[in-house]
């Protein structure tokens, strides 16, 4: 059984909360799994445009992944209203947004099926995180049809360099304390 047409918004005000990097990870999972991806980069930034391009470029890019950059909330919306006129499809919509407030996340909101926002385990991170919960519980207030707003997800983003890093810790430590039960006489 497929899963059709899934529209997610991944927003937190906070910048570097990892929105693009999970964008690009949950992209990538889709296009393995054979499904066709688009992602809306709304970021001035161009992250996700320029992974794209970075990956044409170096001839190593799923023809599944089309990365559209626009500024435009509401150019968004008809081009998601434009693909849902298509037949039946395994299609993953992704918005990636910039680290900050606008209307325009309004307008992403109602056009989403569930909103992401990660975090890192920071404290900026975190009162960031409840700036952005709290923009949706007001939100909500403000909806015609507050039951079928896209429910908020926080995922927190455990920071997979400082695991590994921690991890080459443990096992460096691992490895020491067996060379000196090794060593020492019994
Ligand atoms: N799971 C992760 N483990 C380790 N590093 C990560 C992870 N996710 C993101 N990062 C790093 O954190 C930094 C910020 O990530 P990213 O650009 O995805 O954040 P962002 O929320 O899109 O930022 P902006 O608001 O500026 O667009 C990058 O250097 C990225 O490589
Ligand atoms: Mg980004």
């Amino acid at each position: 059984m497929g899963y059709g047409i899934r529209v997610v918004l991944v927003m937190n005000r906070k910048g570097g909360s990892g929105k693009s990097t999970l964008c690009r990870a949950l992209a990538s999972a889709a296009a393995v799994r054979g499904e066709t991806v688009t992602i809306f980069d709304t970021d001035a930034s161009k992250s996700c445009l320029k992974w794209m391009q970075a990956g044409q470029a170096a001839g190593n890019w799923s023809p599944l992944v089309e990365v559209i950059h626009t500024l435009d909330a509401h150019r968004v919306a008809e081009a998601i209203g434009q693909i849902y006129e298509q037949p039946d499809q395994e299609h993953l919509i992704l918005i990636d947004t910039f680290g900050g407030g606008s209307e325009a996340q309004d307008v992403l909101a109602v056009a989403a099926h569930r909103i992401i926002c990660p975090m890192m385990l920071s404290r900026g991170d975190l009162s960031e995180t409840l700036e952005t919960a709290n923009w949706y519980l007001k939100l909500r207030g403000r909806v015609e049809k507050p039951g079928e707003l896209a429910g908020f997800s926080v995922l927190l983003i455990i920071d997979a360099v400082w695991g590994l890093r921690q991890g080459n810790r443990r096992q460096h430590w691992c490895n020491s304390s067996l060379k000196r039960h090794r060593e020492t006489p019994e």
